[in-house]
């Protein structure tokens, strides 16, 4: 029996990095998981690496940032395997790495489409599951440059700066339905969207996705009932065993 033995998790872009090891790492610790991404091939894949581990795993191709992909997603959870006990609003893209005197308007809405908007369109689908139920963990995946601003991070930064208010205010808003909502930093990770952040770095010196998802999984566990409205950092709880 793992600590997720009888959980249904929903994890946003999982057909790869930081989204796939999370989504592995829950179906270890026994739940059953819904991944979604929106390129097919990958995250069919990713799939079928959680269930020749012996996971319970689930894809759904959906563009996050359509509602109504976002509905059919969650609809389709549902309709699987009955409920949500556990999001992780995981997918996010880069944007441009341009100061904000350079920055394209198309780019700014677009960023901010996918990684702001686009979690409070899932969110407010799983919660209407999770309200219904009376329990529930939220798990939003923020930045470093979603708590200090740093300079050529743009939209990006921006979005997870929102990504942490939204993190505290939905907290307050759930709490009396017992539903708890924190924001996990990974801090550097070694995946496709670090690469394109720092093409001059070399990927061996940070740590792999698998190496950072213990926080996920205490986060989704009964361990953490009654922790809410926090901020974590993953690398704190490096190479701790689920
Ligand atoms: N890696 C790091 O060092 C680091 C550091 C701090 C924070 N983070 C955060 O950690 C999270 C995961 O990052 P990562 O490095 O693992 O990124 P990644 O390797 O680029 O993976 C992103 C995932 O999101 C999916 N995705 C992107 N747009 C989507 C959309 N509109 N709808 C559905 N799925 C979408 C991608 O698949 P498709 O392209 O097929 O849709 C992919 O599965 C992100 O929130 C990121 O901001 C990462």
């Amino acid at each position: 029996m793992g600590v997720l033995t009888g959980k249904v998790a929903l994890v946003t872009g999982a057909s790869r990095g930081i989204g796939k090891a999370v989504a592995m790492a829950h179906a270890r610790e026994g739940a059953k998981v819904v991944i979604c991404a929106r390129r097919q091939a990958e995250l069919k894949r990713a799939a079928r690496e959680i269930q020749a581990a012996g996971g319970e795993a689930s894809w759904i191709a959906a563009d996050i940032a359509r509602s109504n992909d976002v509905k059919r997603l969650v609809r389709e959870a549902e309709r699987r395997y009955g409920t949500i006990h556990i999001l992780v609003n995981n997918a996010s893209i880069l944007g441009p790495r341009e100061p904000i005197a350079r920055y394209p308007l198309a780019a700014w809405e677009q960023v901010l489409k996918v990684n702001l908007t686009a979690q409070f369109l899932v969110t407010k689908e799983v919660l209407r599951l999770m309200i219904a139920r009376r329990e529930g963990s939220i798990i939003n995946v923020s930045s470093g440059v979603g708590r200090i601003g740093k300079a050529r991070w743009g939209a990006y930064a921006a979005s997870k700066f929102g990504i942490e208010g939204l993190t505290q205010l939905l907290a307050e808003e759930v709490k009396e339905f017992n539903i708890r909502v924190n924001a996990v930093n990974p801090g550097a990770t070694r995946t496709e969207m670090r690469a394109e952040a720092y093409p001059e770095e070399d990927p061996l010196t940070l740590p792999t996705p698998n190496e950072i998802t213990a926080v996920f999984v205490y986060l989704a566990s009964p361990e953490s009932i009654g922790v809410t409205g926090k901020s974590f950092d993953a690398r704190d709880w490096l190479n701790k065993s689920n």
